[in-house]
């Protein structure tokens, strides 16, 4: 509201006057709008469907708790993938145009950097659904992570991994997220006793990887990183791996969560069995509430379809959502959301408890290794332990030391 100019401002307070006093007398509906920049289209379109569906399912279910009168409005844009000019037009837009309260969305990195100073300059709460890597919420004090960062998954699998394979080879995407996995793997793996025999960098949206994964086959290594970006990718990257005979060489595969993304495990063939990841979330966790949410989402959506980690950010965001519109009574005040956000807490999250690091405001959360197994016929992703319990962002951890 501080950049708008008298005129504006007078006709907005007009605008404001004659809808709170319009219909019979009494205060009428107030609609709080929630703009969404996400990925609805191309080898990503999942990162957005997903997460617009968990927000639309958790407002179905407690729109009874909302104060009296108090709609929410989700206003969905796609911004098609990496693409930061594409997102920071359609948040301005959203911000100045649509006079959202809450922005919501980033699946990826560069996305997110390119809105954070819009969210600052209009002091607007912006909830973080995917983009991992550390950086991000050190961009502006208006935004709050309700997904991951790389180094919460990566690090706990580099430890994991020394003690049981001795040579390890890295390949991840060639932005943010995939230095911030190359990077926690490789120390937390050297600093386990475990060597690192090669590394290679690849193109963030490629879905040829063959010239790459040569390369690694080449080197010969007992287990082999990566990251790269979750929905198609993922796919692409499995089949090279598979294809290229790194499967059958015995090298074993790791990752973080995104290289067997829930929803992808059914576009994957028997290769992906045994992939060896960890991540906060899994489709198939038998946490009484992911089992209340898997139920309540296939009653919603189908059988066919399940939860993933982008429906997991979007559920516990739009709690989180709900709670800033009940502390204000139907009234979203910037800093006074981020007051609520910064002590954010749900014990009973389908991905176990979480909450949001006063100091960082990154996600603080469990992690889990889980195992690709085939059950009934079908690929599931089984959490075997809980590696990590309320771990916070290890890189903004590092820093404090
Ligand atoms: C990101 O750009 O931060 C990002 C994208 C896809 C993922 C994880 C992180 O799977």
């Amino acid at each position: 509201m501080t950049r708008i100019k008298a005129p504006g401002l007078f006709f907005a307070l007009a605008f404001a006057g004659l809808a709170m006093f319009s219909g019979s007398g009494a205060v009428s509906a107030q609609t709080i709008k929630i703009g969404v920049v996400s990925t609805f289209s191309g080898p990503a379109a999942n990162f957005g469907e997903y997460s617009v569906k968990a927000m639309q399912l958790y407002e179905k279910l407690h729109a009874s708790e909302l104060p009296a009168g108090v709609k929410i409005e989700l206003l969905v844009r796609d911004d098609g993938g990496p693409n930061p000019d594409k997102a920071k037009q359609l948040a301005q837009e959203l911000i100045v145009r649509d006079k959202v309260q809450i922005l919501a969305g980033a699946g990826f990195t560069p996305n997110a950097m390119a809105i954070a100073p819009l969210a600052t300059q209009a002091k607007t709460p912006f909830l973080i659904l995917n983009a991992g890597a550390s950086v991000v919420t050190t961009k502006s004090p208006y935004i709050a992570r309700f997904s991951f960062t790389m180094a919460q998954s990566a690090a706990p699998l580099g430890s994991w991994a020394a003690k049981k394979y001795k040579t390890a080879f890295t390949l991840v995407a060639d932005y943010g997220p995939g230095v911030d996995s190359e990077t926690a793997f490789t120390s937390a793996y050297s600093a386990s006793g475990g060597t690192i025999v090669g590394s290679v960098r690849v193109p963030p949206m490629t879905l040829e990887y063959a010239p790459f994964l040569q390369r690694v086959k080449d080197a010969k290594p007992d287990v082999l990183m990566v990251f790269v970006p979750a929905g198609k990718t993922a796919t692409g990257l499995m089949k090279g791996f598979v294809d290229l005979g790194l499967k059958d060489a015995g090298i074993k595969l790791v990752g973080p969560g995104d290289i067997v993304p829930d929803e992808e495990l059914a576009n994957m063939d028997d290769g992906a069995i045994g992939v060896t990841t960890v991540y906060h979330y899994s489709a198939w966790a038998d946490r009484p509430a992911n089992k209340a949410f898997v139920e309540a989402w296939q009653k919603e959506y189908g059988t066919s379809t399940q939860t993933n980690t982008f429906a997991v950010s979007g559920w516990d965001a739009m709690d989180a959502i709900f709670q800033i519109i009940k502390a204000g009574n139907g009234v979203v005040d910037g800093d006074k959301a981020m007051e609520v956000l910064k002590s954010y807490k749900d014990a009973n999250s389908p991905r176990g408890a979480i909450s949001i690091d006063p100091e960082t405001r990154d996600i603080v959360q469990n992690e889990y290794l889980r195992e690709v197994r085939k059950v009934d016929g079908k690929l599931e992703n089984i959490e075997l332990e809980t590696i990590a319990t309320a771990l916070k962002d290890p890189v903004k951890d590092q820093m404090k030391k």
